[in-house]
C-alpha cells in the first residue's frame, strides 16, 4: 500500500456523559469505562486510517491523571500518530468539558497501537503517515521507541535489537 495520510483524517471524537453505573463508590468513573470508550475511538481512528479491519495488539500508556466525576461530559479524541507496516499508533487526550464556561480541560491521555488484518486475523498493510503540527511531529518522533519498549515489553523483541531505546541510555 503507498498511499500517505495525514493524522487529521483518521481524528475521531467522541462525547458522551458518565452514568452512575459507570462510576465507582465515591463517584467517579471507573478506569475500564474510560479504557473502553478510548478503545472504541481508537479503533474508529485506526479503521479511518486504514480502511480495514483492525483490532487492539496493545494499551502501552494510560494516564489517569484527574478523577471524572458523576454527571461529567468527557471527549475523548483520537488520532493516528504514526503507521507501520500493518500496526498504527493511535494517541488519544481525554477532555472535560466544564457546564457553565463550556472550557475543555485535558483530563488524561492513553497511547494504543492497533493492527489492521483480513479476514482471517493476518496482518495488513496500512497507509503511512505524514505528520502536519508540531504535536503531531513530536508524537510521530517518538512513537518507534514506544513501539520497541512495547514489543521488548511483550517479550516479542530482544532487548538488544531496540535501538531507539538503546539510544537513550547510551
Ligand atoms: C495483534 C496481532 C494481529 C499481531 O499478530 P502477530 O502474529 O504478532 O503479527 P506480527 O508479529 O506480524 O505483528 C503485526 C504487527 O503488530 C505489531 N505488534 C504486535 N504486538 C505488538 C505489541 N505488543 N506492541 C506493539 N506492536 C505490536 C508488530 O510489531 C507488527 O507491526 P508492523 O507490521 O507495523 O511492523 C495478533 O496478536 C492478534 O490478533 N491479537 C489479538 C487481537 C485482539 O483480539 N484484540 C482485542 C483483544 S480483546
Amino acid at each position: 500500500m503507498e498511499s500517505t495520510k495525514t493524522p487529521s483524517e483518521s481524528r475521531t471524537i467522541i462525547t458522551d456523559i458518565v452514568l452512575p453505573s459507570e462510576t465507582n463508590p465515591i463517584g467517579n468513573m471507573f478506569g475500564g469505562e474510560l479504557l473502553a470508550r478510548m478503545d472504541r475511538a481508537a479503533s474508529i481512528a485506526a479503521r479511518r486510517h486504514s480502511r480495514r479491519i483492525v483490532v487492539t495488539a496493545s494499551v502501552n500508556h494510560v494516564a489517569f491523571n484527574k478523577m471524572i466525576p458523576l454527571g461529567s461530559v468527557v471527549t475523548v479524541e483520537a488520532k493516528i500518530s504514526r503507521a507501520f507496516k500493518s500496526s498504527m499508533e493511535v494517541y488519544l487526550d481525554v477532555w472535560l468539558e466544564d457546564r457553565e464556561s463550556g472550557i475543555k480541560t485535558k483530563a488524561n491521555e492513553a497511547i494504543y497501537t492497533f493492527v489492521a488484518v483480513d479476514e482471517m486475523g493476518s496482518p495488513m498493510p496500512v497507509p503511512k503517515i505524514l505528520p502536519e503540527s508540531e504535536l503531531e511531529k513530536e508524537r510521530f518522533e517518538a512513537a518507534l521507541r514506544r513501539k520497541q519498549l512495547s514489543l521488548v515489553l511483550a517479550g516479542k523483541m530482544a532487548p538488544k535489537e531496540a535501538t531507539e531505546l538503546k539510544a537513550i541510555f547510551e
